[in-house]
């Protein structure tokens, strides 16, 4: 964790003042919230300050931002000392942020580390010239192209030391540099270059319609036809069976067979298949018991008896409900040995 603290007196300025265009800018960026809610614009005025103060903002500064959007300074001062990307310590003219995290300290960043320690000094300081200061930081989000280090906006990937000095040499020179990887790679590829979707064929536009697409989605749609016929068929059986007479009449009404039954174990709870079939609850005709092994629906419910009518399966019951009885329970591994769940 870093510890974030204003810069010494010696190097704060006396004041500070967006100049003209930065402060028209600020207005407009005030005017895109609600009246009452221009602190809301606190994070991109700093940001604009800390660009107009060579990349760091000094304690005038965040007064100054307080005193334009009418806040207490101790709320803009918890801002710029809360988010990283506010520089509270002057930076050089390159400012290099140095991923430390784990994908790039494996890949070598300590190495870049000590560079930076010997070309530039101790880290948060500037250098001598002013040209550049570095600061390690975590994931800049690169990691595939690890190490690397961010300098000023751009990103530079791939760092070997010797990479690296050369490239704080260049900047150190004003000579131009080239940001992303620098070693022979495009962007995140693997080294050496892409190792699939080579085939030209790909984009030339003469893979469009290979392998006879039309036949495929033409089986496709014959097949999903040929499924949605069979299902309303299927459904169309059933209701028919249904609507027998003597499935009518067989139908055990499941309120009425209730009475006398054993009551579930549970609130909430449903007493056990057995039970609740009639034939464990003594004299049922085959026909009620085949009846009651389909699912309750719509069907069946209409031919439930009338109110106060016992139905037919109400008549035959005449034996007591079954005792409700525990399970077996185990107190040590059956046999001795874990289950073998392929058996489930
Ligand atoms: S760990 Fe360095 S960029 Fe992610």
């Amino acid at each position: 964790m870093s510890v974030r603290r204003l810069a010494p007196d010696h190097v704060q300025p006396a004041s500070f003042a967006f100049d003209a265009a930065n402060e028209n800018w600020a207005d407009r960026q005030i005017a895109k919230y609600p009246t009452g809610r221009q602190a809301s614009a606190v994070i991109p005025l700093l940001w604009k300050a800390q660009e107009q103060h060579h990349g760091w903002l000094p304690r005038a500064a965040i007064e100054a931002v307080a005193k334009k959007l009418d806040m207490a300074p101790m709320r803009v001062m918890e801002i710029a000392t809360f988010y990283t990307m506010f520089n509270l310590q002057p930076v050089g003219e390159h400012f290099i942020q140095l991923c430390g995290t784990t994908p790039c300290a494996l890949r070598g960043a300590e190495a870049i580390r000590k560079v930076c320690e010997e070309v530039i000094g101790p880290q948060s300081t500037v250098s001598a010239d002013g040209k550049l200061s570095w600061l390690e930081v975590e994931c800049l989000g690169a990691c595939c192209n690890a190490p690397m280090a961010q300098i000023n906006f751009d990103y530079y990937e791939d760092l070997t030391p010797e990479n690296f000095r050369a490239l704080l040499d260049d900047l150190r020179h004003g000579r131009p540099t080239k940001p992303g990887p620098q070693v022979e790679r495009s962007c995140s590829e693997p080294l050496g270059g892409g190792e699939t979707l080579k085939d030209a064929a790909l984009y030339d536009g003469t893979a469009v319609g290979a392998g006879d697409w039309q036949a495929r989605i033409a089986d496709q749609r014959k097949a999903a036809a040929e499924a949605a016929a069979a299902k309303a068929a299927a459904e169309a059986a059933v209701k028919a069976a249904e609507a027998t007479p003597a499935a009518v009449e067989a139908k055990p009404a499941t309120k009425t067979a209730a009475a006398g039954r054993p009551k579930p174990s549970g609130a909430g709870q449903p007493s056990s298949a057995s039970q609740d079939t009639p034939a464990a609850n003594g004299k049922v005709s085959a026909a009620a018991v085949k009846e009651s092994a389909k699912p309750a629906d719509a069907t069946s419910a209409t031919a439930a008896p009338a109110a106060g009518e016992p139905d037919a399966a109400a008549k035959n019951v005449t034996a007591p409900a079954l005792p409700e009885s525990k399970p077996e329970l185990l107190t040590a591994a059956r046999d001795g040995k874990p289950d073998d769940l392929s058996l489930i």
